[in-house]
């Protein structure tokens, strides 16, 4: 089984590459899924379905071909069904603070719901091993980057805050129903979220999985977008995930003479160079820009075309290796490939056995293997693209900060 997600920019064109290749798949035999979290929901438009089985499947798995299923998520259904309580008490808190019943609930509605809702269908589907091939659909790069960094944010959560939450719920809430009008949450609150967090188990490690997981980068051969994509593309490294493939969508074919274009066709190839420079060894994938907009099952075929040729979209385009641990001279290394940043936007914490990075508004927790945590000396550096962060034993003076 496979799992492909297409990111980039708002408007690159991930939808369309990731319906093109849905196409491919399921034509080749692959029992394809292509899943969206955008709440634009272009897919349906793409596949140009009629409005009414729409309506019917509302958030729901639907046929499109033999092989090819889609699926568009719906928030007022995902809060139906899997946030039932935790909705309601947050919308009940919101609503003694004096908000209008309707906007109490919409504004229950927590950024990272419907991320988490699209987690729990992958692991579904993985466990059922339902599909060969999933492909996710990416919201613009900033929501995206927050989906893949929700598995390891409730690993953190579950494990450092949820029973402390839940044990002080247990031995507050009859002292504070006497003295405030604020609820606490109520047993079912905590019961909805354990059993959330039990269907999520093993989610992340699909996603950092290199077999299982690749990430697709869609850019444009302009300057601010392939800035963008090489900051999405630190990020994916930051979470661990493996980036397979950049596709340069738009590209002005070479006939195209007009005098007009001339300043765009010399800054596109520039920037198509520059792309393939950065990336590599990453693979970069060409595509022209078509004639009218991408429309349909044909011109999506054909933009299959262009971009895999005869290659099967489900192999590995490249392997990389975000991170390693290894044990050298008596010291732990921990090596993270963090390209396109500067030495000071990383910043380093170790809180007993966690390792916490941040670069930029992103934090990342590394948990340590106990025996690397018990070592107090850290030290740290950053060259060529590189963070190596030491681990040394028996000092035991206090870990530092990079
Ligand atoms: N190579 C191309 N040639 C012509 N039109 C294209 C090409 N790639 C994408 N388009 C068109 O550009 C528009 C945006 O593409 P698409 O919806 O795939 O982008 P997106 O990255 O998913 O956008 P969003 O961030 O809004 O989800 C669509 O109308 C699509 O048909
Ligand atoms: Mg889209």
């Amino acid at each position: 089984m496979r799992i492909i997600l297409f990111a980039g920019k708002g408007g690159v064109g991930k939808t369309s590459v990731a319906a093109a290749t849905g196409i491919r798949a399921a034509e080749m035999g692959h029992r394809t899924l292509i899943m969206s979290l955008d709440i634009a929901h272009s897919l349906s438009d793409i596949f140009d379905l009629e409005k009414e089985l729409l309506d019917q499947n509302k958030g729901r798995v639907i046929r499109v071909d033999k092989k090819l299923w889609i699926q568009e998520l719906d928030i007022s259904e995902e809060m139906e069904k899997n946030w039932g309580s935790i909705h309601k008490y947050i919308s009940t808190l919101l609503n003694t603070t004096g908000l209008d019943g309707i906007l109490a609930e919409e504004l229950a509605i927590l950024p990272g719901m419907e991320e988490v809702s699209l987690l729990l269908y992958i692991n579904e589907y993985a466990r059922k091993k339902k599909y060969d091939l999933m492909i996710l659909d990416c919201a613009p790069t900033g929501e995206s980057l927050r989906f893949i960094s929700i598995p390891t944010t409730l690993e953190w959560y579950m494990k450092k805050l949820f029973k402390l939450e839940k044990t002080l719920a247990k031995y507050v809430r009859p002292v504070a129903k006497r003295i405030y009008d604020v609820p606490l949450p109520g047993d079912d609150y905590f019961e909805t979220i354990e059993y959330l967090f039990e269907r999520l188990k093993g989610v992340d490690q699909l996603l950092v999985d290199p077999e299982m997981t690749s990430v697709r980068l869609v850019t444009n051969p302009e300057k601010i977008v392939l800035k963008e994509t090489q900051r999405a593309f630190m990020y994916f490294y930051l979470y661990k995930m493996n980036v397979d493939g950049i596709i340069v969508n738009r590209i002005l074919p070479e006939d195209i003479k007009d005098s007009y274009f001339e300043s765009w066709r010399n800054n596109q190839r520039k920037y198509t160079e520059q792309a393939e420079k950065y990336f590599n060894p990453i693979p970069t994938f060409h595509v022209n820009l078509f004639k009218e907009e991408i429309l349909g099952y044909k011109s999506l075929k054909r933009l299959a075309d262009q971009i895999y040729e005869k290659r099967n979209p489900l192999d590995r385009f490249f392997e990389g290796k975000p991170y390693s641990l290894v044990k050298e001279d008596g010291e732990y290394r921990l090596m993270m490939t963090l390209p396109f940043i500067e030495k000071e936007d990383v910043q380093l914490n170790k809180v007993s056995d966690e390792l916490i990075v941040r670069v930029g508004s992103f934090r990342r927790h590394v948990l340590l293997p106990r025996h690397v945590a018990a070592l107090k000396k850290v030290k740290a550096e950053y060259k060529d693209q590189h963070l190596t962060i030491r681990f040394t034993g028996e000092d035991h003076g206090k870990g530092e900060e990079a």
